[in-house]
């Protein structure tokens, strides 16, 4: 009989629950964004952020339960995502995912959302990728791990400033446009020449596993307002000229991320690399990450589309690996802001 967990991610600006069977067979995925709500701020606010999760997370739940014709008695557990991420936003999932956890009698399981990005390429797929490189590009982290297995997640480097995504969303606002920025820094990029304009890449001939993308903010920043702040705004250039800018922006980020990646597959001697978190939607990273796997001789496997951006499929498919592995929390477990370990 196959296991099936609830899971509930709460994390930032997405109130989400899903449903899925032995950690890859997704029966259902409910995602409630909130961008609507935060973009006229130009970012996530989290006391906004925390509202909307109360107000949604209990039709989020329920419509989760429909859409997989599934009832409570089903469940062999409840997963919740138990941090990083914004304390007030993850009290929402996490005091629901208790309650429906003691109230239903299942098992609660607390889920790193970072170790979820980095097994997130597992969903759905055959078999399980491990041992593997991962590449979690999100807004809140850039960094690389060694994935023994589900449980074993081991940090290799990390960003030492702004993580890839915001990297993205801080210059769409510079070229004012809108937010979330990555998927419009890639809608703009398109029509771009992306060796139109030079900018920087950030330690790439260097050993370090380690990731820098303010300077490359920075430098668009210079190159957009000029020097001595000439511009107050993107106005002046034309729409040729912010293609290219956007478009060289995303080349020189998914540059240092390629590279950086392999690096660290041939370093702890993996041929696989997985990749997942927002950024990971980029076409742009997934086809520079095909190409240098390919020359290589390295496998790639890419999280699909809809498991990259925050979603609890990932919550409750970690989790369930967690369950196999005994790893079940307490009932007075507390949301962390910080990185936790699986399963504590
Ligand atoms: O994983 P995620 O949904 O939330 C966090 O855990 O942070 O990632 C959100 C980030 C945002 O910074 C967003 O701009 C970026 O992922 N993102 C993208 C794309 N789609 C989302 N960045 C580049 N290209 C995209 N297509
Ligand atoms: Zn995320």
């Amino acid at each position: 009989m196959s296991d099936v967990v609830l899971g509930v991610e709460t994390s930032c600006d997405e109130t989400s629950a899903a449903l899925v069977a032995d950690g890859r067979d997704v029966r259902s995925n409910v995602v409630s964004s909130q961008i609507d709500l935060h973009a006229k701020y130009g970012g996530v606010v989290p006391e906004i952020a925390s509202r909307a999760h109360l107000e949604r997370i209990r039709p989020v739940i329920a419509e989760a339960l429909e859409q997989a014709g599934a009832t409570a008695a089903e469940l062999s557990a409840v997963a919740v995502t138990i941090g990083p991420g914004l304390v007030g936003s993850l009290m929402v999932g996490v005091t629901a995912a208790k309650v429906l956890a003691a109230v239903w009698g299942k098992p609660l399981l607390t889920v790193d959302h970072i170790h979820a990005h980095a097994t997130s390429a597992a969903i759905e797929a055959d078999a399980a990728p491990w041992p593997a490189v991962a590449l979690v590009v999100s807004g809140g982290h850039t960094s690389l791990y060694l994935v023994r297995d589900f449980l074993r997640v081991e940090l290799l480097g990390q960003t030492r400033d702004d993580a890839a995504g915001e990297a993205f969303d801080k210059v769409a606002a510079i070229l004012d446009l809108g937010f979330p920025g990555g998927p419009a820094i890639e809608r703009a990029a398109r029509s771009g020449d992306p060796r139109a304009l030079n900018f920087p890449r950030t330690w790439i001939d260097d050993e370090r596993l380690d990731f820098s993308f303010s300077g490359v903010k920075t430098a668009v920043l210079y190159h957009v307002y000029g020097t001595g702040r000439k511009y107050g705004s993107a106005a002046h250039l034309s729409r040729q000229q912010l293609a290219d800018v956007a478009a060289s922006f995303q080349a020189a980020v998914v540059d240092v991320l390629v590279s950086k990646t392999v690096l660290a597959a041939r370093r702890v001697g993996v041929t696989t690399i997985v990749v997942g978190g927002g950024v990971a939607a980029n076409a742009a990273l997934r086809a520079g990450l095909a190409r240098a796997c390919e020359t290589a001789g390295f496998r790639l496997v890419l999280t699909p589309m809809r498991y990259c951006t925050d979603n609890a499929a990932m919550i409750a498919a970690q989790g369930f690996h967690q369950l196999r592995a005994g790893c079940v929390a307490a009932l007075d477990a507390e949301p962390r802001s910080g990185l936790v370990r699986a399963g504590r």
